[in-house]
Order: C-alpha cells, then structure tokens, then sequence
C-alpha cells in the first residue's frame, strides 16, 4: 500500500516512518511520500493560503496548490505503474474514524492524505476528493497527527506487518468481537495486591475460557459503549440467504431454470449483510451463469469495482456461488445442521408460520437458517415441502390485491420483518 501525504510539515512524519510497527511496514507492504504542499505554492513566495471571501478571522487553504498536489501524486504513481489515490481530506467534518474505516483503507492500493492547516480548505477542494474523514469531534490546529492515527490504525491491518505476537484479528471493532470492546487481558502475576487473575483463564479448558471472554466482550460493551452493540433484534442463529434460480415456477406452474440478474446479486448481498446475514448463496445449475456471477463479484470486490466504490465489496464479499441447493446444504453443514426457510407470495395450501412467531424462533439458539427466496414465479412445491419454517406472504397495505413484488423487494422486507430491530425489543433488552 502506497500513502501520499500532503502536507505543509513534512519533516513531522519522519520520526513515525522510522519508528517501531510503522518503521517496519515501511520495509515491507507500506510505502509513505510526504509531499511539500509548499512546493505546490503560488508566485515567488509560493504561497499556500489566503483570506477568506466575506471576511472573517484567519487564512484559508487555497484550491489550487492542493489539487496540483494531488494530481501531481497521482501522475508519479501512474509514471511507475501505480494506481491513482483514493483522496482522503483530515477535516473535523468529516465521517469519524473508526476501525471500519481502515479495514476500507488498508483494502485500498494507494491513498492520499490530505492535511490542512490555519481555518481548514477553501471548500472547493471537497470536490477533488474521495471521502473525509474526521479523528473526532475536537479541533485540532492541522490533519498531521490525524494523518498519523490513519496511517498507524491502516498499516497494521496490512497482511505481514503484525507479528505473531499481536494480532488484529480478535481486537476491540473487530468482527470476531462483534464489534464490540475486547475482553479484559491478565499476565503475570497470578496475584498483585489481592487482585488474582480469573481462575478460568489457568483452567487449560478452552471452552470455558472462549464463553469466559463471550460473557466478557458483551458486558463490558453495553456498559461501556452501548452504540456499539450490534441491533441484531435479539437473533441468536446465523442466518445465509439463497436465491434459487432452479426449480422455480413459471407463470403457469412448470418447472424452469430462470436467467441470473446483476441487480439481484448487488441489491441482495447488500441486504444480507445489512441484516447481519452470513452469505448469500447464487443458486444456479448453469456453469455460464454461475461464472457471470462469479465475474461480476470479482469486479466488485478485486478489481475496478472496488475503487470506485469500495462499499460495495464488503457486500459482494459474502456472495457464494453454487450448482444446486444440495450443494449449500453439504457446504453448511449438511441437511441436520440447517432449517430451511421458504418464502412465497401466496400461502396457497401450505401452513404458514407468521413473521411474529418466527421472530421468537430466531431469538433462541438452535441450528442455522438458510433462507430461500425463488426468481421466476417463486420457489418449486417441492422445496417449500422440504423446510422447517414456511413463513407467510408479505402482505402489503390493506386494502392492495397487488403481491408482486421484486424477489430483491421481498427480500428485504423479510429480512427487515425478522431481524431488524423492534422499539419493544430495544426496551426489553
Ligand atoms: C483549525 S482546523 C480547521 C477547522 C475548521 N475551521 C472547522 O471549523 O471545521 C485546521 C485543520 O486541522 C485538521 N483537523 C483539525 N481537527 C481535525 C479533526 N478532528 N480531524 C481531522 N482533521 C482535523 C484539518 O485538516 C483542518 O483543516
């Protein structure tokens, strides 16, 4: 990964570069520039800032030396058959930063920096820009040290950099934590001042001390930072979603094989994983379509995709592509590890399981679901005989006869109906 920064205090960051985890990523996956903003300056004094228009306290950052900053970076990186930046404006306006963030930026080829000083940037210089972001809600007299925490935060998630010895793996933010805060770490001694160590951890029994850390991880998030508990309504089973492609009905019954959409693998992985699913699962007994998919997803989360919207491959990410639904169920486990779940858009003979009763389903721990949704006219008899659960038709407004819904609509609204959050279930946990 390549940083640029651009900056009017360069000599700032040549201590960091040379010290400790970062001195060595600069060996090896990190490549840091600190560019001069001043070289970029106008006129004799080459200068870098201005008055603002309409009056007011201090000088502001003028567009011009920052954008010939930027391109300037981006015309070396491309003369060495590099990548051009993802641009990165330090502003106390930007989206907070957060671990999230530099998972996103760690997964970027190259970034840019940008660091203001004296009253921030002339606004234009937004425009030029791929996001901003901020280090928190303080003011801080220029982005260096907020370009710092970036880059400390961002390199050590690069493959390599982090020996054995720590890892980023299961820390605070991380998904292996849910997200939530780390739980609390002993060494020795076993004892210091009639504080002992928990006797679980010396056990040798790593079952207990796994659920020990569990336990720990979600007390100690909701005490401490309870917006970082994950609203997951209460949802104690994993959930995969798999959109079948064959046996699917047509409009007078029959058995088909339907096309696979583009729209469907965007707008279905991204509500999976919205709702905290664990994969979506292409069903297709064609090879050619399953490749489509398989070409598509890699556009999204390898190559040109990725750049232009780097969100998007965290969704993409959780697509699996597979021949049949028997192939699923082998991969999850096999037929006794999983419940299957259908969907439909009419309750024809079936029984159903209302979306209330299946909310409370979901709230014990039990096996994991894997939840179908059918293309074409919905899902074959067959499949809907096979499942555990057979939730009832979404219903729409009252007085509508209308159910035809997009599988990509209906998906969502399911998902929404079973997971998302419910102000009671907020109260009640
Ligand atoms: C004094 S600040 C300008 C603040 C600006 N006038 C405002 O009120 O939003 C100067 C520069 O420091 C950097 N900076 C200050 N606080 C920051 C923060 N919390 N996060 C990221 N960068 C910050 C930004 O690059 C900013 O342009």
């Amino acid at each position: 990964m390549r940083v640029s920064i651009v900056t009017l205090f360069p000599e700032l960051f040549e201590p960091l570069l040379r010290t400790s985890m970062i001195g060595r990523a600069t060996e090896g996956p990190l490549e840091v520039e600190a560019v001069d903003l001043r070289t970029f300056g106008l006129g004799k004094h080459r200068s870098v800032d201005d008055t603002p228009y309409g009056g007011g306290s201090g000088m502001v950052l003028r567009v011009e030396p920052i954008v010939a900053a930027l391109e300037a970076i981006d015309e070396r990186a491309q003369a060495a058959g590099k990548p051009p930046a993802h641009r990165v404006l330090l502003t106390p306006q930007g989206q907070p930063f957060n671990q999230a963030t530099a998972q996103a930026l760690a997964a970027e080829p190259h970034v840019a920096l940008i660091c203001g000083r004296y009253e921030g940037f002339d606004e234009r210089v937004r425009s030029f820009v791929h996001r901003e972001v901020s280090l928190g809600d303080f003011v801080m007299t220029g982005g260096e040290v907020a370009a710092m925490a970036v880059i400390e935060a961002t390199s050590r998630l690069l493959p390599g950099v982090l020996g054995n010895e720590t890892s980023s793996h299961s820390e605070s933010f991380s998904d292996a934590l849910e997200g939530g805060l780390e739980y609390p770490q002993y060494t020795r001694p076993a004892e210091f001042r009639g504080q002992a160590v928990p006797e679980v951890l010396s056990s040798g029994n790593h079952a207990h001390v796994d659920a020990w850390r569990k336990a720990r991880v979600r007390e100690r998030t909701s005490a401490r930072r309870p917006d970082l508990v994950r609203e997951s309504g209460g949802v104690a089973r994993k959930i995969d979603v798999a959109l079948v492609h064959h046996p699917v009905l047509d409009r007078d019954g029959g058995i088909v094989t339907t096309a696979m959409t583009n729209l469907d693998l965007h707008d279905i992985s991204r509500s999976t994983v919205a709702y905290g699913g664990e994969a979506l699962w292409i069903v297709h007994p064609i090879e050619a379509q399953r490749e489509l998919a398989r070409r598509i997803q890699a556009h999204w989360v390898e190559g040109s995709g990725k750049r232009r919207i780097p969100d998007r491959a965290t969704a993409l990410e959780r697509v699996r592509v597979a021949s049949s639904l028997e192939e699923v169920i082998a991969e999850l486990g096999g037929r006794d590890a999983i419940e299957i779940w259908t969907t439909a858009a009419n309750a024809r003979d079936r029984t159903v399981v209302t979306y209330e009763d299946a909310r409370k389903r979901l709230t014990s721990p039990g096996k994991r679901v894997l939840l179908l949704f059918g293309t074409g006219w919905g899902l074959a008899q067959t499949l809907h005989e096979e499942a555990e659960v057979r939730l009832e038709p979404i219903a729409g407004a009252p007085a509508s006869t209308y159910n035809h819904l997009s599988v990509r609509a209906a998906c969502a609204i399911t998902l929404d109906r079973l997971i998302a959050a419910r102000p009671r279930d907020k109260g009640d946990r």
